[in-house]
């Protein structure tokens, strides 16, 4: 179809030693960061962690406080939002209503007087399967429709990166996934380099092809989907990214191959290469998938860790699987996931249950166990947007 057209584009971006201070709040501490050409590339985190901020000084919508922008090896820190080669999509698809289609998708195109603006409209129209509309109003679509046409109007551009922000946040969750499968595929297709917002995780993980789980401001790790899921580095992207059983206690003993943490008189053993740390108090979990419930208690054998007994204290039955909150003296709650193979649970509340895993899934978090945050609690974030609606309302009385 139209690839090739689209693919020449795509470029490698960079942020190198981005700090962004507003009046009174530091969104971002310090950020490094090389997206390479032609890759989907998401980044993923809670709300107000800074992810709409990242976006708007790669626009250009904000300057850095320190730190330089790089698009295509080119040093863009300086120029004007309209000088770089950049697009932004975002939640609000901010077509214009009184427009056909069409012209909304030719638009930019017409202004900046490039030739032929109708037909790489129409060209930018097939690639999102929306050509045969082309002579609507915005209103006469549905929302996944519409946000089609947003996506068209950015491509036409060939920007040589494509920033989308949250951009199927305002989508039903099943028009969501089927859009989540076609901007990959007209990612693929075009070969533009994208970076797509997001704080919902499963959205980050089926799309791209690499992840950067932001906290606080901060990249806290950054890799493939599955490395970030299978082998979690902190707390808070086990936590953020899918849930995990976490432990803390003291190392033991160690092999030439794993380490043995004794948490409240229970050893737990990992692999050296998936722990961060190997000695003193550290932090070590598994996730719930990979746990096993047994109704007796497992032998013990090398090359799995079991825990129990302990007592099932819900159980909460969601399709595909059924989730477990088992209680265990000294270790406090362990939460196992089995899928459902046969019908009706597997034990039911109260009832006395062992868990077991292969240690080959256990890993090994970097943080200091008790370690304080990073930053101070977001305290002055409401004096902000005092500050700021003062300034907007003088603004309006002089004018
Ligand atoms: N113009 C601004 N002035 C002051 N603080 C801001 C401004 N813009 C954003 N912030 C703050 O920076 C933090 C990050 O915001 P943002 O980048 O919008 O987060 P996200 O998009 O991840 O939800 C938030 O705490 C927000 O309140
Ligand atoms: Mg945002």
């Amino acid at each position: 179809m139209a690839s090739g057209t689209f693919a020449e584009s795509g470029a490698d971006l960079e942020l190198v030693g981005i700090q962004k201070r507003f009046p009174g709040f530091t969104a971002i501490e310090h950020l490094d960061l090389t997206i390479p050409a032609g890759s989907f590339f998401a980044l993923l985190g809670p709300s107000g962690c800074g992810k709409t901020t990242t976006l708007r000084l790669v626009a250009g919508l904000e300057d850095p406080t320190e730190g330089s922008i790089l698009i295509g090896g080119k040093d863009v820190t300086k120029l004007k939002p309209f000088q770089r080669q950049v697009n932004t999509v975002f939640q609000s698809y901010a077509l214009f209503p009184h427009m056909t289609v069409l012209e909304n998708v030719a638009f930019g195109l017409r202004r900046r007087k490039i030739e032929d603006p109708i037909g790489k409209a129409h060209e930018a129209l097939v690639l999102v399967e929306l050509d045969h509309l082309a002579t609507r109003k915005p209103q006469q679509l549905s929302g996944g429709q519409q946000q089609r046409v947003a996506l068209a109007r950015a491509i036409v551009n060939r920007p040589a990166l494509l920033l989308l922000d949250e951009p199927l946040g305002a989508l039903d969750l099943k028009l969501r996934r089927q859009m989540q499968l076609e901007l990959k595929s007209i990612q693929e297709e075009v070969g533009l380099t994208f970076v797509h917002v997001t704080h919902d995780q499963e959205e980050a993980m089926t799309m791209a092809d690499t992840v950067a789980v932001m906290n606080k401001g901060e990249i806290e790790q950054l890799g493939a989907p599955e490395e970030l899921y299978e082998l979690p580095r902190t707390a808070f992207v086990a936590n953020f990214l899918g849930q995990s059983n976490l432990f803390t206690g003291h190392v033991s003993g160690s092999t030439s191959n794993s380490i043995t943490v004794d948490v409240e008189g229970t050893k737990i053993t990992i692999p050296t290469k998936r722990a961060q740390r190997h000695k003193g108090e550290v932090t070590v979990g598994v996730r719930p998938e990979k746990l096993h419930l047994h109704k007796n208690a497992p032998k013990k054998e090398a090359g799995t860790n079991s825990l129990g007994p302990g007592r099932i204290i819900d159980v909460s039955f969601s399709g595909v699987s059924t989730q477990y909150t088992i209680a265990i003296p000294g270790i406090d709650k362990v939460t196992v996931f089995q899928q459902n193979t046969t019908f009706g649970p597997l034990a039911g509340e109260g009832a006395e249950v062992w868990v077991s895993w292969d240690v080959d899934h256990g890993f090994g978090l970097e943080d200091e166990p008790g370690a304080t945050p990073r930053f101070p609690a977001d305290a002055d974030t409401a004096s902000i947007a005092v500050q700021k609606r003062r300034a907007l309302m003088s603004e309006l009385e002089e004018s």
